[in-house]
C-alpha cells in the first residue's frame, strides 16, 4: 500500500513551467505551524539558511549547518502539503566540488522529502548545477546579493547600482539558467537590472529586493511579519505582531504571578462518584 496524499504537492517543472505566467509566490518558513499557515497561500515555501539569524540569533548565514536545515526542512515537509519546498544549501556543504554539492544534496532530499534544493552563486556553481541537475536534483539558484559570501563582499548591500556590475551578474544570471537551473531567486539588485534579467532567461526570477517584473517574489516571513527587529530596505511589514506577542506574554507573567491562571476552566477536576 502507498502512502499518498490527496493534495498533489507542487514541483520544480511546475515552477519552471510559470516563466512569463501568473506571478510565484514565496516565503520562507521553518516550523511545521508556519509551513501550514504558508501553504495555503504560497507556491514555495522555501527553508532558507536565513533560519540561522532569524531562529538563532547568528549574525550571519555562514555557521549554519546541513543538520540545522535538514531538521527544520523536515519540519516544514510536516507542516505543508501542496507547496513546493524548497531546501537551502548551507555555506560549507557545496562548493568544494559537484561531487561533494551531489552528495549533500542528495541527503537533504532524501531526509526531508523535499522537492528541490537552492544554493548561492553564478558561474562558479554552473558545473555543479549541472551534474545535480542531470542526476536528479532540482536547482534553485541564487544571485546577485549572496549572504554565504559576507566575510569576502563585507556587507549586505545591493549590487548592479553601478552599470560597470550588469555584466557579472548578467554571466552568472544566463550561467545558472544554462546549466538548468530551474528557478534563480535575484536579492537585492538594482530594478533596471533585475528586470533585464527576467526578460533575459527562460526560468522564473524570483525577486527579492529586485523588481516587480521578476516571475515572483519572496520574503522572510517573520520579517514581513513585523518580528524582526532590524530589517532590509525592501522588506515590506504587512503586520507587527511584536507588540501583540509581547502584551500576551506580559499579560501571562502577570496572571501567573497573581495566580489567576490557570483558571478552573483550565484544570481538571476529580471524575463524579
Ligand atoms: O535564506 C533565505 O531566507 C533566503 C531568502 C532571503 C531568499 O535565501
Amino acid at each position: 500500500m502507498s502512502v499518498q496524499s490527496d493534495v498533489r504537492r507542487l514541483t520544480a517543472p511546475d515552477i519552471l513551467a510559470r516563466k512569463g505566467g501568473e506571478p510565484i509566490v514565496c516565503l520562507t518558513s521553518y516550523h511545521a505551524h508556519t509551513a501550514a499557515v504558508v501553504d495555503k497561500h504560497c507556491d514555495v515555501i522555501l527553508v532558507g539558511d536565513s533560519l540561522g539569524m532569524v531562529m538563532h540569533g547568528l549574525e550571519t548565514t555562514v555557521p549554519v549547518t546541513l543538520d540545522m536545515m535538514i531538521l527544520q526542512g523536515h519540519a516544514v515537509m510536516r507542516g505543508s502539503q501542496r507547496a513546493l519546498v524548497v531546501v537551502d544549501m548551507p555555506f560549507g556543504s557545496y562548493e568544494v566540488s559537484k561531487e561533494q554539492a551531489f552528495m549533500n544534496a542528495a541527503r537533504v532530499l532524501k531526509e526531508t522529502g523535499c522537492g528541490a534544493i537552492k544554493l548561492e552563486g553564478g558561474t562558479r556553481m554552473a558545473e555543479s548545477i549541472a551534474f545535480m541537475v542531470e542526476r536528479g536534483v532540482p536547482v534553485m539558484a541564487h544571485v546577485g546579493l549572496t549572504p554565504q559570501s559576507i566575510n569576502t563582499i563585507g556587507s549586505f548591500r545591493a549590487q548592479g547600482r553601478e552599470e560597470s556590475d550588469w555584466a557579472r551578474i548578467e554571466a552568472d544570471t544566463l550561467a545558472v539558467s544554462e546549466a538548468g537551473a530551474f528557478s534563480v531567486v535575484i536579492e537585492a539588485v538594482a530594478e533596471p537590472l533585475a528586470r533585464k534579467l527576467t526578460a533575459q532567461v527562460p526560468i522564473p526570477t524570483i525577486g527579492i529586493g529586485a523588481s516587480p517584473a521578476c516571475d515572483g517574489q519572496v520574503l522572510v516571513l517573520e520579517d514581513m511579519l513585523g518580528l524582526s527587529p532590524r530589517v532590509p530596505k525592501f522588506v515590506k511589514r504587512y503586520s507587527d505582531l511584536g507588540p501583540g506577542i509581547d502584551k500576551a506574554v506580559a499579560s501571562y507573567a502577570a496572571e501567573v504571578r497573581a495566580r489567576t491562571f490557570p483558571g478552573p476552566e483550565h484544570t481538571y477536576p476529580m471524575k463524579k462518584k
